[in-house]
């Protein structure tokens, strides 16, 4: 007893001072969000849901689709869509948060186009009649000169997780199935950075997962989670080109990231120079410097949120879109269906010019302050682009700037219309 007391006294004071802002923020205290803030307007009148369709709910990922005029060479998009992944089973199998219910009904992939206005459904095509569907992070290559191109989704499958490759072409509501990727070492991927069309950096966020037997399943997970134990992993990934090597289509796997304590969102900067990684057991977003030849990723910085971090996207201008969970205990309590909404969140975190000193007190145009909550990052300034205590938009989990369209995208775990567009 003495020794156990010896042991966990540093450990735990380690954890309380490491996780200090968490605690505080996200876990015993409830924001005091308003029911909505835009910060290019006014949410009730500007800020809609995407809704069309009860299948479109419940929605993890949103990911640029860039269709380039030509090749890749010539800068000039004609479109801007936007792939959304959604799983209106999340609340009878959601391998993260729980619970492990029943995985048959499958989830869905959309295509949403600013030019028409539409969502269209993307039909799985050749997809083995057999396998289970819950999609969560994925990404597309841009579309050049009308041809199709590769889509990979994260699939949180009934046996394990694995993750699809699909082409897509931007004339169909199509997703062709190309093969099944699997890997001892993706023992929990969630959000995918493609780094060419056959690779890609992949968040694993838990080392123990709710698919362990037992008990074991149902307690690790949660320790894991909550002590923020530094155990996930981001893995670089080279497959081979070859759509016809299916049995063995990994070439390379790499971890770049190691030690990182629930590793969730991952996106890789315009310049390429640079990936963002969500720690969301702590509420930060760690970032690396990418060596864009060898994929290897070097820590760089961290910055708080006054958030448990989701999902990061960066936009053409080098901000950095992060949304997240404001009150974790909340979401806990929905992912187990014993409440109906949860906040959300949605930051903008901008590198500082030059030697541009950070302000002590910042983000003040929201309704509820970052500067209130989290110290001012040294590098960086944060900004917050939406947020809600879950009447207007719940659950909030990627957010995504769009400078052409102008419209910032939220989509929702358990939001019942699965995605919120906000318009100046
Ligand atoms: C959100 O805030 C509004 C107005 O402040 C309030 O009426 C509403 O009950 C709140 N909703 C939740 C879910 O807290
Ligand atoms: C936003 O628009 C609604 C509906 O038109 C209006 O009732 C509300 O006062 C507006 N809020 C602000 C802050 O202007
Ligand atoms: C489009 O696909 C065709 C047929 O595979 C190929 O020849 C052409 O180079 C592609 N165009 C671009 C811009 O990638
Ligand atoms: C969630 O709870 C509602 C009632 O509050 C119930 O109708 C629904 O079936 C539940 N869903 C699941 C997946 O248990
Ligand atoms: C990037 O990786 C390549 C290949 O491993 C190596 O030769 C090069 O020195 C690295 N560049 C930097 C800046 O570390």
């Amino acid at each position: 007893m003495r020794f156990l007391l010896v042991t966990a006294a540093p450990l735990l004071a380690l954890w309380a001072w490491r996780s200090k802002y968490t605690i505080y923020n996200n876990i015993l205290i409830k924001p005091d969000l308003p029911d909505a803030y835009y910060h290019q307007g006014n949410a009730s009148t500007q800020c809609s849901p995407l809704k069309l369709d009860p299948e479109f709910t419940y929605c993890e990922d949103l990911s640029p689709w860039d269709l380039y005029t030509s090749d890749a060479e010539d800068k000039s998009i004609s479109e801007r869509r936007v792939l959304i992944s959604c799983d209106a089973g999340r609340k009878e199998w959601n391998t993260v948060m729980g619970p492990l219910k029943n995985p048959n009904p499958r989830g869905s992939l959309w295509s949403y186009s600013p030019v028409s206005g539409k969502t269209t459904r993307l039909v799985l095509q050749d997809f083995p009649e057999d396998h289970t569907f819950h999609p969560l992070g994925l990404e597309a290559c841009p579309s050049y000169a009308g041809n199709s191109s590769y889509l990979y989704v994260v699939n949180h499958a009934k046996e394990k997780t694995v993750i699809e490759q699909f082409l897509i072409s931007p004339s169909f509501a199509v997703a062709k199935h190309i093969r099944t990727l699997s890997h001892p070492l993706f023992i929990s991927p969630n959000a995918i950075a493609l780094t060419g069309p056959n690779s890609f950096y992949v968040t694993n966020d838990h080392v123990f997962t709710r698919r362990l037997p037992y008990y074991i399943g149902s307690v690790l997970p949660i320790v894991e989670t909550v002590f923020g134990l530094p155990l996930s992993f981001t893995a670089h990934v080279t497959l081979d080109a070859n759509e016809a090597e299916s049995d063995n289509p990994i070439l390379e796997h790499t971890i770049v990231a190691p030690f990182v304590a629930f590793s969730n969102g991952i996106s890789i900067s315009p310049s390429g120079l640079e990936v963002a990684i969500a720690s969301t057991s702590i509420a930060q977003v760690h970032f690396y410097s990418r060596n864009i030849t060898s994929n290897a990723l070097t820590y760089t910085s961290s910055v708080h949120l006054p958030f448990s971090a989701d999902n990061v996207n960066y936009d053409e201008n080098g901000n950095l879109v992060v949304s997240g969970h404001p009150h974790f205990p909340t979401l806990i309590k929905l992912a187990a269906n014993k409440t109906d909404v949860a906040p959300s969140w949605v930051i903008s975190i901008s590198p500082l010019e030059g030697e541009t000193k950070p302000e002590p007190e910042y983000d003040l145009k929201a309704t509820l302050s970052a500067s209130a909550m989290v110290p001012p990052p040294a590098r960086h300034t944060l900004e917050t682009l939406f947020q809600s205590n879950g009447s207007k938009f719940s659950t909030g989990c990627t957010g995504l700037n769009d400078p052409i369209s102008g419209n910032l995208y939220v989509s929702g775990l358990y939001a019942e219309e699965g995605v919120i567009v906000c318009h100046p």
